[in-house]
């Protein structure tokens, strides 16, 4: 039993908002650093009222339609995000009832930039054991709202956004290995240090990042796991068709790029547009290189994701 993938979609909210339109409103920033040190010139950030399953619903239709499926036959939704709606029920829960699915198994995956890597890993092995057969994965986040937009190093990093795939049951793969990893004694560097408490926030409610920490972090790790994801498919890592990274840094993303022999050509780049939407970024990618033809049937094709956690991981799949 092997699990293929056969839609996707993507939602951006409103307009593009540039960097020069950040310094504009305040932020003590400009375009020559942002593009210098990450590569990003745009991000889309959500409306009042915009929510991550109200995205989230938006690109499964989109999904759900190429993959010629109605909203009520996924048997599995998983919805990968660290902004959900609420702190329950489940941005999956609110997805289906918003879809009209009765009855699917739905829950939400929490490992922030590489959510949607393990949601698609954890649905190949609900597919593979053959309890599921039509499954909805979904990245959708809203990180402008836990943003602290007085501190500049964080503030003009993030999007939101969400992307969605569908994931069937087949006779051929499909997707062909996955790995996911994690090192927990890294939660500081990467964190919404807070929580509710008695109708209060304790704690801090905005994202924090060691900066630095994060980027030397990503670099090893992102590599290394697309070796292994690639050798336990047998294959090297140069071998792939295409790289969907996670879109953080673009100088993250390049030295990857170079680690695995790949021609500049064969990777798929959206930060510059999108800027980090963390658990969206990987399938609004994909979506993206799909919808335009980049990615063809039979191509292989490498998705990997890093973030808080430390988490991260990589799919690797023939499309
Ligand atoms: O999705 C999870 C994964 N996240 C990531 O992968 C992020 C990984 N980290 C990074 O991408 C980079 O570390 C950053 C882009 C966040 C920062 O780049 P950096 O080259 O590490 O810069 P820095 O933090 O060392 O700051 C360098 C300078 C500082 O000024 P001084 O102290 O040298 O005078 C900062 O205050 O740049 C300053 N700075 C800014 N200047 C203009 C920091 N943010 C800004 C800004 N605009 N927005």
């Amino acid at each position: 039993m092997f699990a293929r993938i056969t839609g996707t979609g993507g939602y951006l909210p409103g307009s593009p908002v540039s960097n020069d339109e950040l310094a504009a409103r305040g932020i003590d920033t400009s375009d020559a650093w942002i593009v210098e040190r990450t590569g990003i010139r745009f991000r889309h950030l959500a409306g009042e009222g915009e929510t991550a399953s109200r995205m989230a619903e938006i690109a499964s239709r989109a999904a759900l339609e190429m993959a010629g499926m109605t909203a009520d036959e996924p048997d599995l939704i998983i919805v990968a995000t660290s902004t959900p709606d609420y702190i329950f029920p489940s941005t999956a829960c609110m997805l289906q009832g918003a879809l009209g699915n009765k009855g699917a198994t739905a829950f939400d995956v929490q490992a922030v930039c590489s959510g949607f890597v393990h949601a698609l890993a954890i649905a190949d092995k609900f597919i593979c054991s053959g309890s599921h057969k039509k499954a909805l994965i979904v990245g959708a986040e809203v990180f402008s709202r836990i943003l602290d937009w007085r501190e500049r190093g964080t503030c003009v990093l993030f999007g939101d956004g969400a992307g969605a795939v569908v994931l069937e049951a087949a006779d051929t793969p499909g997707i062909l290995s996955s790995a996911l990893h994690a090192d927990g004694s890294q939660v500081g560097i990467l964190s919404v240090p807070g929580q509710i408490h008695g109708g209060k926030v304790w704690g801090d409610p905005f994202l924090r990042m060691e900066g630095q920490a994060v980027f030397k972090n990503a670099v090893r790790v992102l590599a290394s796991v697309a070796e292994e994801c690639c050798q336990a498919a047998g294959m090297r890592s140069g071998d792939v068709d295409w790289l969907v990274p996670h879109q953080a840094n673009i100088r993250i993303i390049e030295s990857t790029r170079k680690k695995m022999n790949l021609a500049p050509g064969k990777v798929v780049i959206t930060v510059d547009r999108h800027g980090n939407t963390s658990a969206a970024s990987v399938p609004l990618a994909l979506n993206e290189a799909v919808r335009d033809g980049r990615i063809r049937r039979g191509q292989r094709v490498l998705l990997e994701g890093v973030g808080g956690g430390f988490t991260w991981g990589a799919v690797l799949f023939a499309f």
